[in-house]
């Protein structure tokens, strides 16, 4: 496990960036998973920034880890918009190559085991990228999702709810169901990176790092992955027991020029 402790949002984009255009000039071909949301749009700007300098995204294939139930894929609050219009409209992925959930299909258990076969044919994920809900949640993995999970359909909490209304004007609005990644699909990623920005996700971040593994903050689980990175920023690092520690470590893994984990 790394944690890795920057100033704010905008420095978490950046690291962000680095971490994936490394993945990307290491690999050209990727499998890249991908999160919506708040935090991961200052990472979607720089990697917009590093494609303008050349950064080639023509082989890589991503795979989104959610989407809402029920709204078209143009609606303004639909993640199929949200991807088109913060990442894929500026680089050069090939529409082929992206995968995002279906949220207006009839026959979701058809949907889902399709999507896990679409991961598993570009032969797994290799860098799933996620935020993390004020509940814990990754992906739409809200508490009580089983760690084994797949693919499915699932009910969003009122705490998901409330958080989410900001974008849809009103609670009401916001779809209730989300097609999402299960919380075993996430862990076979070969790697994983989580993004945390802020005060209000200070206790779900030190609840996941520092707490037991469980369901109820489902991001817990990640302690269980063997290359997990958390990139936060000092507000939502601040309830951190192991704070120093985690600044220390990261200080001397710059000094031996190695990458140490925690
Ligand atoms: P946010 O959402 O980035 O908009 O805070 C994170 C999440 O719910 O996973």
């Amino acid at each position: 496990l790394r944690v890795v402790i920057v100033k704010d949002y905008d420095e978490v984009g950046r690291r962000a960036a680095e971490f994936i255009a490394a993945a990307i000039r290491r690999k050209p071909d990727l499998v890249l998973g991908l999160a919506t949301g708040s935090t991961p749009l200052g990472a979607y700007r720089e990697l917009v920034r590093l494609r303008k300098e050349g950064l080639d995204f023509s082989r890589v294939k991503t795979f989104n880890l959610d989407e809402y139930f029920g709204i078209p894929h143009d609606h303004p609050q639909s993640y199929h918009r949200f991807m088109k219009e913060n990442l894929f409209d500026h680089l050069n992925v090939k529409p082929e190559n992206v995968s995002i959930p279906d949220g207006m299909a009839k026959d979701y258990r058809e949907v889902c085991e399709e999507y896990e076969r679409r991961i598993n044919a570009a032969g797994g994920i290799d860098l799933q990228l996620l935020g993390i809900g004020r509940d814990g949640h990754i992906g739409f993995n809200e508490p009580g999702s089983s760690l084994a999970s797949r693919t499915r359909l699932k009910t969003l909490t009122d705490q998901t709810l409330k958080d989410n209304s900001r974008f849809f004007g009103s609670e009401d609005a916001v779809p209730k169901l989300a097609v999402t990644m299960g919380v075993g699909t996430i862990m076979e990623a070969h790697r994983i990176l989580l993004l945390a920005s802020g005060p209000e996700k200070a206790q779900a971040l030190k609840e996941s790092l520092e707490g037991p593994v469980t369901s109820t903050i489902t991001a817990s689980v990640l302690q269980l992955h063997p290359l997990a990175t958390f990139i936060v920023d000092e507000p939502a690092a601040a309830k951190l027991r192991w704070r120093e520690y985690y600044l220390n470590v990261e200080r001397l893994s710059r000094e031996v020029g190695q990458e140490a984990g925690v």
